[in-house]
């Protein structure tokens, strides 16, 4: 058993080394990396030595006492054969019977052992299997057909490991249609915002609610439904460059994924490509930049229209000139729409209705551009020294 779960552990060290090979390069972990694995597996062979030796100690063994019966048996029957009660044919006959009767116990033996590892290796299967990924819908949750942006937040706390906080007492009203700003340096909590308000983690204590309904009384495949998002860790599927923009909407015609491609200016870079839009997109999106990956997720985001938007440092990877043409497609996309945008450029930021500073999991101060600048608080000396102008 020790030695199938040192295995697993080996196998999940390759498997993150592997598909991590290029941030294991570019930080220089490959040597960690060697004596980790040369631990494990020094591991590996002691467990995979004993258990070994175990094995085939125990084959031996069953068949020296085979052995000793089919002797023991051989010399009781020659005795009984010279004494003339049996026949030398009976005794022929009983000890090949006695041979065969034994091969049984050698193969359960070797069953026994595969059984071993199927338990362990099972063992594993049902970790994964009984991580409940998360809390199931409430009995009477409600589907969310529609929503007119109105969000709240309620004396919300909520820290993703218990000794760790993170959020504590938070409150926010936003009306709909309102264009929030969130900013504040990195690890402040301005991500952890957007997860609790998709319902990515529950909160620990308080309530959010959106357009009126508590988020926890509704089902959360249609609660994210109303939301479209773009994230600075864009993920594609395996597909082609259409089935990628039509993600939320299969039905979509091609003009209309042409029409949203255009608005992201993603057109002009997909039609560069060998095969344009059918062309593929591999698991890893080798084949096409960061940046470009940005401009598909928000070409998807613009086709499906949700009633909110969050947009989280949705232009991190995209150069100035291109930001400031999708720029104009965002006004447009967040037209009537409740938008959440962490930002790092002033122009997005100063066109907010709200802006939330945020700090160390709260939010500091709030309003807008010209009052926070006013009050020449946290926010002044954020503008003063961070944003990109
Ligand atoms: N999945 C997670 N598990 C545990 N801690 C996390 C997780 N995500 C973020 N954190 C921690 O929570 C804090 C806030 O992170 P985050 O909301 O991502 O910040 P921001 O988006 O403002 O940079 C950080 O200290 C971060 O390390
Ligand atoms: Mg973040």
């Amino acid at each position: 058993r020790l030695q199938a779960e040192t295995r697993g552990e080996l196998t999940s060290l390759v498997e993150e080394m592997i598909s991590n090979q290029k941030v294991v390069k570019a930080f220089g972990y490959e040597k960690e990396a060697q004596a980790r694995f040369e631990e494990i597996n020094a591991r590996l062979q002691k467990h995979g030595l004993s258990a070994t030796f175990f094995s085939s100690t125990t084959n031996p063994a069953t068949r020296f006492v085979n052995g000793l019966v089919f002797t023991s048996a051989g010399i009781a029957g020659a005795l009984l054969a010279i004494s003339g009660r049996i026949s030398v044919g009976q005794l022929s006959a009983v000890l090949s019977y006695a041979n065969q009767y034994t091969k049984p116990f050698n193969e359960i033996s070797g069953v026994v052992t595969e059984l071993q590892g199927a338990f362990a290796s099972a063992a594993r299967v049902f970790e994964i299997i009984d991580q409940e990924p998360e809390t199931p819908d409430a009995p009477g949750a409600v589907e969310l057909t529609e929503a007119d942006g109105s969000v709240s937040f309620r004396d919300v706390d909520f820290s993703y490991s218990p000794d760790v906080e993170l959020i504590k007492n938070l409150d926010l009203t936003v009306r709909p249609g309102q264009r929030i700003a969130i900013v504040g340096p990195t690890g402040s909590g301005k991500t952890t915002l957007m997860n609790l308000l998709m319902r990515f983690y529950d909160v620990d204590a308080g309530e959010i609610t959106v357009s009126g309904h508590p988020i926890k009384e509704v089902k959360r495949d249609s609660l994210r439904s109303m939301f479209g998002m773009v994230l600075q860790d864009t993920w594609l599927k395996s597909g082609t460059i259409r089935e990628n923009i039509a993600y939320g909407r299969p039905d979509a015609t091609f003009e209309e994924i042409v029409e949203v491609a255009k608005a992201a200016h993603a057109h002009g870079f997909i039609m560069r490509l060998s095969q344009g839009y059918d062309t593929p997109v591999s698991e890893e999106g080798e084949n096409i930049s960061q940046g470009e990956k940005q401009l598909l997720s928000i070409a998807r985001v613009m086709l499906t229209l949700p009633p909110m938007l969050i947009l989280d440092e949705a232009t991190s990877s995209i150069d100035t000139r291109t930001e400031i043409r999708i720029q104009k497609a965002f006004e447009k996309m967040m037209e009537g729409r409740t938008s959440f945008i962490v930002a790092h450029r002033l122009s997005t930021i100063r066109e907010a209705d709200l802006i939330l500073v945020m700090n160390k999991g709260k939010i500091v101060e709030q309003g807008t551009h010209d009052e926070l600048l006013k009050k020449g608080g946290f926010y002044a000396d954020l503008y003063n020294s961070q944003f990109e102008r």
